[in-house]
């Protein structure tokens, strides 16, 4: 079963080559308790992940599906318990943003939401991330591998339903490329009002500036971002973008760069890029940033699609291509904002 096409999550090349084992993780390496069910995701009548949760749900549409193919887990996938499945006050639902992945980068107001919630929702690698206090603090964790976004999501849906002060987490911000709409559109789809369940976006500090921290300042004036990811984006529509970005004197940050399913967007991305920029236009790379595996590369774009095989580009790397004026001074990359035509420096 291929994984890469089901999830835009931040994969590396180890899961990217492994088989998806569809299905909630038993927590030990969150090191807690964990309900984990079998099931990938959504509650169902028979783990324990359905007492917990106490909806009333039918059996796990999205196991099945878990990493099948590009459109399976999807929003288009119904929910599986409405609103009126619980019977219990709703607890609040917070979508909250990890950062980079260390601990010393995430924000305050995060680890304080991770400290209030009962449960916290993950998959497996933000569940890693997670500082000790937190992991002890919980009274369940429910982590699951590279798959089911969606069922995870809604996961966390029936567990705010059923009366759970809930987190879900993600890497970096919960509303760049993440999970934080993706709650409330199944939040709706289920029934509720937009005011039945407390819900607040967490916010973390994004790949794109974690990663532009790395590489000195490339991104202080206009930016775009573009995922490579064709999971939910079909990838005309992505390299239509990428021209439109690519035209204009944008400094681009490119998520999602590489997977072996993906090569071929990777390569189109170089191509089109150059069809608009000089070859010599500086490139930071960035894999892993605040990570124990981090690595930082200033190139140019003449050489980006060589990089294409390299260990640094994967599904944990974001690209900064810069614009007409970004010039690399040593190891730094710089974007000018603009003072140099006001001021004298
Ligand atoms: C599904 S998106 C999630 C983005 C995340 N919500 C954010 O705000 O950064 C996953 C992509 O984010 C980027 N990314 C996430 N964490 C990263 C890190 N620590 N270093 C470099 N890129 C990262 C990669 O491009 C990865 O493919």
């Amino acid at each position: 079963m291929s994984t890469d096409t089901d999830t835009d999550a931040d994969t590396d090349r180890e899961s990217d080559k492994s088989n998806s084992h569809c299905g909630a993780s038993t927590g030990d390496t969150a090191g807690t308790a964990s309900d984990s069910g079998s099931t990938c995701g959504a509650s169902s009548s028979d783990d324990s992940s359905a007492s917990n949760c106490g909806a009333s749900s039918s059996d796990d549409s999205s196991a099945s599906n878990c990493g099948a193919s590009s459109s399976d887990d999807s929003t288009e996938k119904e929910v599986d318990a409405t609103v009126d499945d619980f019977d219990a006050d709703p607890g609040k639902l917070v979508a909250v943003g990890l950062g980079p992945g260390h601990p010393e980068g995430m924000t305050e107001r995060a680890r304080a939401a991770l400290l209030e919630a009962d449960h916290i929702v993950g998959y497996t690698t933000y569940i890693e991330l997670l500082p000790d206090e937190v992991v002890e603090g919980a009274d369940e964790i429910y982590d699951t591998p590279m798959c089911g976004e969606v069922s995870r999501t809604e996961e966390s849906v029936d567990r705010a339903l059923a009366g759970n002060d809930v987190a879900i987490v993600g890497s970096g911000d919960p509303n760049v490329y993440a999970l934080g709409g993706l709650a409330l559109e199944i939040l709706e789809s289920k029934g509720a009002t937009p005011s039945l369940v407390d819900f607040e976006v967490v916010p973390g500090v994004p790949a794109a500036q974690s990663c532009a921290a790395r590489l000195g300042a490339p991104l202080v004036n206009d930016t775009v971002s573009i995922s490579l990811s064709d999971h939910l984006v079909p990838m005309p529509e992505i390299e239509s973008r990428l021209h439109a970005a690519a035209k204009e004197s944008f400094t681009i940050t490119i998520y999602n760069p590489w997977s072996r399913k993906r090569r071929e967007n990777f390569q189109k991305c170089c191509e089109i890029l150059l069809t608009h920029r000089d070859p010599e236009t500086p490139v930071g790379i960035v894999h892993a940033a605040g990570r124990e595996d981090e690595e930082v590369l200033i190139t140019d774009l003449g050489e980006l699609a060589g990089l294409g095989e390299n260990e640094i580009i994967d599904m944990t790397t974001t690209i900064v291509v810069g614009n007409e004026e970004t010039y690399a001074w040593d190891d730094r990359m710089v974007t000018p904002r603009g003072y140099e035509t006001k001021y004298d420096y």
